[in-house]
């Protein structure tokens, strides 16, 4: 099964916009793909490391949400990032060939400095925000990362990054399936052609590349690479509005938590902005404006997003009762996923036992890598 990899920052207890921008979507694919999911602890250092003290708190609970959501251990790899000390060494060794100017470049770098003004970000460590993300993801070699828009920036420079790694350290050489042995020999005599040199017997990788096409060979040629560049995933993510009708995000304080209880999340919406133009019950409305409704479009069944909407417009139905509805369907959501969580709640063991059995995958994955990109780059394997 092709590999798949993602990760998610501890920012504390989640919420429905968290669950419908990722994890929603990460259930779906651990059925079809071998997949790693982790959480990002380093990169919450980068902005919170005058105060670290917190996010051991917030990973713990960030992985019972996983857990929550869906996840299931039996089908997916899910561990912490400081569990594997690779990523923080494959960071260090990309950090050798990274141009500064490429991560300067990186939007969220100037956007974030802007936005968390209050926290002093002009730190290497944030600077390397993105590298550190590329190690992450080059380390378990996958084919697809699942991210939301705002994170394509960043598997575009980990792309970039593992172009630049394969043309510096190219893998073994190997000729392309169904190559005769003789053919092998043809490009090892044009190599030793090129090097002027009858009794060379050992190739680099580079050597053998360079001949390679001179041979005019019909079956071709290749070369492993040791960093396949991996393609984004892009989440197909309603942007999911909070009870005030912007973006639902913890900073807004507008949100709907994944563990909210039932009553909370009854009385969240009843508070809900709905289309503004709507001010009496006997007024009709526009659902096409309406946040409420686009709730709706995400959680509801479709005939009861018909029937919200037909109120809406002939103001058969007030909002109350349109919000009562809309108040059914996410507590049906809910549901399974709080039941999961007061499972896992009610047995830390378990969950360690979870976290200590994907730290060891996680970590065999990731030796595996770091042992072919030392060997690549010509370095000593540790004694
Ligand atoms: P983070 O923790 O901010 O977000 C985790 C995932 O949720 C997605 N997301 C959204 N999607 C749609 N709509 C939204 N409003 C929304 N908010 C968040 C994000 O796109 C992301 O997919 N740098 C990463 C964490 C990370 C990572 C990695 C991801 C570290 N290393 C390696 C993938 C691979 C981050 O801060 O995501």
């Amino acid at each position: 099964r092709p590999r798949v990899l993602s990760g998610m920052r501890p920012t504390g207890r989640l919420h429905l916009g968290n669950y419908m921008g990722a994890l929603y979507n990460w259930v779906q694919l651990q059925h079809e793909y071998d997949c790693f999911f982790f959480i990002a602890d380093l990169h919450a250092l980068t902005t919170e490391y005058f105060d670290p003290s917190g996010i051991p708190a917030s990973s713990d609970d960030v992985i019972l949400d996983f857990l929550a959501a869906g996840l299931d251990p039996n089908l997916c790899t899910l561990f912490v990032q400081q569990d594997v000390p690779a990523h923080s060494e494959l960071h260090t060794l990309l950090s050798m060939i990274t141009p500064v100017t490429w991560l300067e470049r990186v939007p969220t770098y100037k956007d974030q400095q802007e936005q968390l003004k209050e926290k002093d970000l002009a730190t290497y460590g944030f600077l390397g925000y993105p590298l550190l993300q590329s190690a992450d993801i080059l380390l378990y070699q996958p084919k697809y990362v699942p991210v939301g828009k705002d994170q394509e920036a960043h598997v575009e420079i980990t792309r970039e990054i593992a172009r630049r790694f394969n043309q510096l350290y190219p893998g073994s050489f190997s000729m392309a399936e169904g190559a005769a042995p003789w053919e092998l020999e043809a490009v090892k005599k044009t190599a030793r052609k090129l090097a002027n040199d009858s009794k060379k017997e050992h190739f680099t990788p580079h050597e053998l590349i360079a001949a390679a096409p001179q041979t005019k060979l019909k079956s071709g040629y290749g070369t492993e690479t040791i960093l396949p560049v991996p393609e984004v995933l892009l989440t197909p993510s309603p942007k999911l509005p909070g009870t005030d009708g912007r973006k639902m995000s913890k900073s807004y304080g507008n949100t709907i938590m994944l563990a909210d209880p039932e009553p909370e999340v009854r009385a969240k919406l009843k508070t809900m902005v709905t289309d503004p133009a709507r001010i009496r019950r006997t007024d009709t409305g526009n659902p096409d404006v309406c946040p409420v409704f686009d709730l709706h479009r995400v959680f509801s069944t479709v005939e009861i997003q018909e029937k919200a909407a037909e109120g809406c417009r002939t103001a058969g139905i007030g909002c109350i009762e349109c919000k009562g509805w809309l108040a059914d369907a996410v507590v049906d959501v809910l549901a399974p996923i709080q039941q999961r969580r007061a499972h896992y709640e009610a047995n830390p063991a378990l969950v360690e036992e979870i976290l200590t059995a994907g730290a060891a995958k996680a970590r065999a994955r990731a030796t595996q890598t770091m042992h072919e990109v030392r060997e690549v780059m010509g370095l000593r394997q540790p004694r």
